[in-house]
């Protein structure tokens, strides 16, 4: 297989060529924001099966695709489709788009996720802006050489999900009536969910809220000097003391219903930008 510099390379240089404009904004829809991508009036709407070295998705119904064009009146990217660490990809692999993307110009990361809720303050349904995270997943997409055109060798975390971008959210929030949480997001492998003990351990070390994606991308954006909003849906609130079994299709029903309202969010918030 060619070296990950070059696949980098010839993925962007394919998208130069076929993207109708330079993506201000990258948008990762994940669990709960995959309403915000039929939102986007879209120009360009590329399968990942014709990008070269984009990842393939081969267990959902459509193997993914980026969608370009504007929302709010801004110039947009979407990945629709979305790789995790428990599927087997590493997270070089899972970035390799999001890479891609921050060298063809986006300056802005949007991301979402599904999560289970650590703090017993919160309930199924609630939106939580994501302020600092904790990476429990075994490997950093930037183990390996580094590109100093990229980025540096070792990255600044201190403030990687922007304070301003944060503000900005929760102002659009009030304006809108809805009420935001905020917390500290911490990353697991999975694909198994916690065991109550673990949710405990989680707890103590100052998580808000466990999922299984969203840090390997944040890593990578920060170090391409992209500035990040995170949100998290709380799916099901998991107690160490009351624990009760994580039903998948608990999880699912809640991030639907909670869609409408951050779609809602999110296109005022990108009018904002
Ligand atoms: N744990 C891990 N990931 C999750 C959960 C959870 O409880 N809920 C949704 N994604």
């Amino acid at each position: 297989m060619k070296d990950y510099f070059t696949r980098v390379e010839e993925a962007r240089a394919y998208l130069a060529r076929r993207l109708p404009f330079t993506p201000e904004i990258l948008i990762i829809l994940g669990t709960g924001l995959s309403g915000i991508g039929g939102r986007i009036q879209a120009l360009t709407t590329i399968p990942y099966p014709e990008i070269p070295h984009f990842p393939v998705s081969t267990v959902e119904s459509h193997a993914g695709e980026l969608v370009v064009g504007t929302l709010s009146g801004k110039r947009v990217a979407a990945f629709r489709g979305r790789f995790h660490y428990y599927e087997g990809y590493s997270t070089r692999e899972i970035t390799l788009p999001l890479r891609v993307m921050s060298l063809l110009g986006a300056r802005i990361l949007v991301v979402s996720n599904a999560a289970g809720g650590l703090n017993l303050d919160f309930r199924p349904g609630d939106l939580m802006l994501i302020r600092d995270h904790i990476n429990l997943i075994p490997e950093n997409p930037l183990r390996g050489p580094n590109r100093e055109d990229w980025g540096p060798r070792f990255p600044d975390l201190s403030q990687a999900y922007s304070a301003r971008l944060r503000h900005l959210f929760r102002e659009t929030a009030r304006e809108l009536g809805e009420t935001i949480r905020e917390g500290v997001y911490v990353a697991v492998p999975g694909p198994s969910l916690e065991t109550p003990a673990e949710t405990r351990f989680l707890r103590l070390i100052g998580a808000d809220a466990v999922g299984m994606s969203t840090v390997p991308e944040v890593i990578v954006a920060v170090h391409a000097g992209m500035e990040v909003l995170g949100i998290s849906v709380i799916a099901n609130v998991n107690d160490p003391d009351h624990f009760r079994p994580i039903l998948l299709e608990e999880v699912i029903a809640q991030a639907q219903k909670a869609e409408s309202r951050l779609t809602r969010l999110m296109e005022r918030f990108i009018e904002k930008l």
